[in-house]
């Protein structure tokens, strides 16, 4: 995808289907790990990222810029680096750290940190304040409430984030040097969808 592609504001007629009520697609998203083959259209893309920049940002700095990831084989050795990368992570971790708790997951050759997913968004941050982070995941859930609307599945891939912020993927992204990857979003059609988890009722600390 170009960046003159994506200078004009969608037509959501180009969604696959009906979209549904916001609060449907709160209760109905769920991390999708099993995704059917073919790719999606640049058309469905074009809504996706326009649905991400929607998102309030602190003082109006839409401090963020996006990767569209399709290439099979770079999603393939991107995963390889993230394994990689988690796994010597989590070699100076105690037991109760998140890399060291994904060690078994990781360390079975066949385990893809993409799910063989047909496309990942990566939400990048540029320094612009301390809400840079909050910025940019707010954009990856409007991204993927949209992409619910829309009958795709998604899921965040936080094992890529540090393999995305090592030079070596920057360069190889075109990823300016000063920018962050905070949220990897794998993008696809479900072949199944998940049950939803349970969820902890919210938990009130003070209501006056
Ligand atoms: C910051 C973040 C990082 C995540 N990283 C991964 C990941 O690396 N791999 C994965 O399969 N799921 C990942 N997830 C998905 C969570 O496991 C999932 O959201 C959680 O189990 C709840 O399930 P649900 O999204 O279907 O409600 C991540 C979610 C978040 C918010």
């Amino acid at each position: 995808m170009t960046v003159e592609k994506v200078n004009k504001i969608p037509a959501m007629s180009h969604l696959p289907n009906e979209p549904i009520s916001v609060m449907d697609a709160i209760y109905q998203r769920r991390s999708v790990r099993d995704y059917a083959p073919g790719q999606l259209s640049e058309a469905t893309l074009h809504v996706l990222l326009y649905a991400a920049v929607q998102a309030p940002t602190a003082m109006h700095e839409q401090p963020w810029a996006f990767a569209v990831i399709q290439d099979r084989n770079l999603l393939d050795r991107l995963s390889e680096t993230a394994k990689q990368t988690v796994w010597l992570q989590a070699q100076g971790e105690d037991p109760s750290g998140l890399a060291r708790r994904s060690v078994n997951l990781i360390s079975d050759p066949a385990f893809n940190v993409f799910y063989n997913a047909g496309a990942l968004i990566v939400i990048y941050g540029k320094p612009l304040g301390p809400f840079v982070a909050a910025d940019c995941w707010l954009a990856a859930e409007n991204l993927m409430l949209a992409a619910c609307a829309a009958g795709l599945g998604t899921c965040v891939i936080g094992l890529a984030v540090p393999a995305l912020n090592s030079p070596e993927w920057k360069r190889l992204l075109d990823i300016p040097a000063e920018m962050t990857a905070y949220a990897p979003i794998l993008l696809g059609h479900p072949a199944g969808m998940p049950p939803p988890p349970p969820r902890k009722p919210p938990e009130l600390v003070c209501w006056k």
